[in-house]
Order: C-alpha cells, then structure tokens, then sequence
C-alpha cells in the first residue's frame, strides 16, 4: 500500500541534493511512503501515482525530532528543587539521589506508565525518535528494570550506571565503579545500546575523569556505543575523553576550553547541547556559535528528567537555541533531527529522503522558522499516518 503525503507548503528534508540549503528545503512538496518507509520525495506537481493521499494543506513538514539524550525511567517530583533554584540555588546533582530512592520503591506498572505518558507527550510534540537511559535505579536489579522498560519503547537505550554515586557508597566512590564496570554492566548489556557516565569532577556526587574512562572502556569492551555526560558544571575532562574514546556524543558541554573545541573539531563526536537544562539551573548557556564556527557537529535535545530539566518539547529547545545562543533557526532545525540521528549513529532517522524511515512531523505553520519565532505555541507534532 502506497501513500502519498501532498499540500507540504514547505518540506524539511535534510538533505542538500534535495532543496535548498542545508535543510534541503523544497516548497509544494509531496512525499511517498510505503510500508513505513519514504520511498519517493520531491515538487507534488511531479508526484508518482500511489494507493492513498493525505493533504496537509499548505503546512510545513520535519522529520520527526530525534531526541538523543532523555532520562525517562523514573518515579517521584522535584519541583520543589526547582523553585529553589530560581530563588538561587545551585544544581550539583546531588538532587539524583531523591529520585533514586522515589524509583527504587515505585513498581514496575508505575514506572512504565510515567515513561509511556512520557513518550506519549513527546510524540504529541513531535518527537518520533527517543533515547531512554537508566541512572535513578543504581542496583543491578533496578538498573537492569529501567533498561527493560526502556526497550518496551525505544531501541535507543542508555546505560548510566555511573549516574551518580548512591547513597550506600558514599565515600566509595571506587568500590561504586568496581560495581558498575563489573556486576552491574554484565547483566545491563544485554538490554542497552549505549553506555554513558557523568563526568563532572565538580560534582561531589558524579564521577571524574578516570572512573569515567573505565566505565566507558569496560562499556565499549561489553559491545556498548559511548555517550558522556561532558563538561556539564565545571570545564572537566569529559569532552577530551569523550574525543579520544570515539563517543557518539559529548552531552551538554556548557564550559569548554580551546581544547575541548579542538578535540571536538578534530573527531566525528557529536556536540549535544541540551539547552532547556540551563533555562532549568538558570545557568549560562554553551556556546553554539564557537562550535559551529569550528565545525563541530551540533544535536540539540531535551534532556528531559525530573531534576535538571523536566521539559518534553523539542520545540522549546529550538526557540531556546536560537534565542539565547545565536543558532539560526536553520541550524536549530538540523541539530534537532539530522543532528540528534547522527549523534545516535543513525542514517534512518532525521532525514526525509528515500529509503529513510517515515518518521513525520507537522507544523501548524507555513515554515520551520515558526518553532522558534511562536515560542511556546503547540505548533508541531508528530503526523499520525492510518494503517
Ligand atoms: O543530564 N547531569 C546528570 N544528569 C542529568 C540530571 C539528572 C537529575 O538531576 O535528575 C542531566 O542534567
Ligand atoms: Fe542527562
């Protein structure tokens, strides 16, 4: 059965041989889709014949967000952390240990309805591709739970053993990476894609940089692709590691050197800014424009987690990016599907061209630059194609 998406006032392709620009842009478009797959993309007056049309009428079309970095396995509330931080409080992580214990008590069907409503209110905002990661369970047994649950709704599941050290191996920190590089990682590897630590030396509860090396070597030994959480609070060696470690991406990288520019410039690891994280911790935000002045390759994501940012909307993320760090609206686009599938090492997602995943989104608007100039406006969601 063959179907055919026309009235896309304006399609984001990601694809420059396609349309114009970097976003490979194309205006009264139509698209092609069978079996879930984009099997033809270009100008609707030049549309194949197909079995069923759907009319957008006029509105601009996006691949589905691909949001690289979300942290959904989890129980409890800390909004009462997040007020505190807007009267001036500091965030150091510390605030992970509430959930831990919040996650540890809760049962499995509470867990899985909080991360399906979760799942279910990305997709209503047009985020068709999510990375999950463990972290709030920190035992072998809760941490082999999130990641189950995790595959329930994503093929993008994250190890982070190495979220922080939990409370029953407070000042044994060592003896914390002994468990999760050993035990820990054994029985989580055969649920998870990716393995991922947070490095942050300025962090009383995270984890420096050579317990993060040997947990992403043991990861990268147990057959895990590597993601860090880099550079967060303090310009620690998290994006160095990540570099030399051939990570698919260095997260949040809010205080970086000329070094870790550098490094960045000189690898394929992808810079993820997760920027609702310093709208959240009223915190400075990284710099884009230095990055992609140097040419290092940009995602954006939510980052999505009841401490540091508790937002689902890619668009928010958007509007953020190009109003507090200079990211055209272009180049927050890109970084938010094509830059989020790179930064999973996906070429299926975050693209719509043949032979790519019909992964749509749709904006109530004539063009992509809406996400940003209507902040705050539910524009955008995912386009429901019937069976
Ligand atoms: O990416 N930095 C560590 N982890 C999350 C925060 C998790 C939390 O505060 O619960 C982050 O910001
Ligand atoms: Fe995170």
């Amino acid at each position: 059965m063959s179907r055919l998406v026309a009235g896309i006032g304006e399609l984001v392709t990601n694809d420059a041989s396609l349309g114009d620009g970097p976003l490979g842009l194309l205006s009264d478009a139509a698209l092609v889709v069978v079996d879930g797959t984009v099997v033809w993309v270009g100008p609707e007056a030049a549309a194949p014949d197909a079995d069923t049309r759907i009319a957008v009428g006029g509105r601009a079309v996006l691949p589905g967000f691909v949001d690289s970095h979300a942290h959904l396995v989890f129980a409890g509330d800390r909004a009462g952390e997040f007020e505190a931080r807007m009267s001036g409080a500091r965030y150091d992580g510390g605030g992970i240990g509430t959930t831990v214990a919040a996650t540890r008590a809760a049962s499995d069907g509470e867990l899985r309805d909080r991360l399906r409503g979760l799942v279910a209110e990305m997709r209503r905002q047009g985020t068709t591709t999510v990375e999950v990661k463990s972290g709030y369970g920190l035992t072998v047994e809760d941490e082999v739970r999130s990641l189950r649950l995790a595959a329930e709704v994503t093929a993008e599941t994250t190890f982070l053993g190495a979220h922080v050290v939990p409370a029953e191996y407070r000042g044994r920190s060592d003896k914390y990476v002994d468990l999760v590089t050993g035990p820990m990682l054994a029985a989580c590897a055969p649920h998870a894609r990716w393995a991922d630590v947070f490095c942050e030396p300025g962090s009383a509860h995270a984890f420096d940089g050579d317990q993060a090396r040997a947990v992403l070597e043991a990861g990268r030994a147990a057959g895990l692709g590597l993601r860090v959480h880099a550079n967060q609070l303090t310009a620690g060696p998290g994006v160095r590691l990540a570099v030399e470690l051939d990570a698919a991406s260095a997260d949040h990288c809010t205080h970086l050197g000329a070094a870790d520019v550098d490094a960045l410039a000189g690898g394929t690891t992808v810079a993820t800014l997760l920027p609702g994280v310093e709208f959240s911790t009223r915190s400075p935000y990284p710099d884009a424009r230095r990055l992609l002045d140097a040419g290092v390759t940009v995602a954006l994501a939510t980052d999505c987690n009841p401490g540091s940012c508790f937002t689902s909307s890619m668009a928010f993320c958007i509007a953020l990016a190009v109003r507090e760090m200079r990211m055209t609206p272009a180049e927050a686009v890109w970084a938010a599907t094509a830059g989020g599938a790179t930064a999973l090492r996906r070429t299926d997602v975050g693209r719509l061209v043949p032979g790519a995943r019909a992964d749509l989104a749709v904006i109530d608007a004539p063009s992509y630059r809406h996400l940003a100039y209507r902040p705050g406006v539910p524009l955008v969601r995912a386009l429901e194609l019937p069976a």
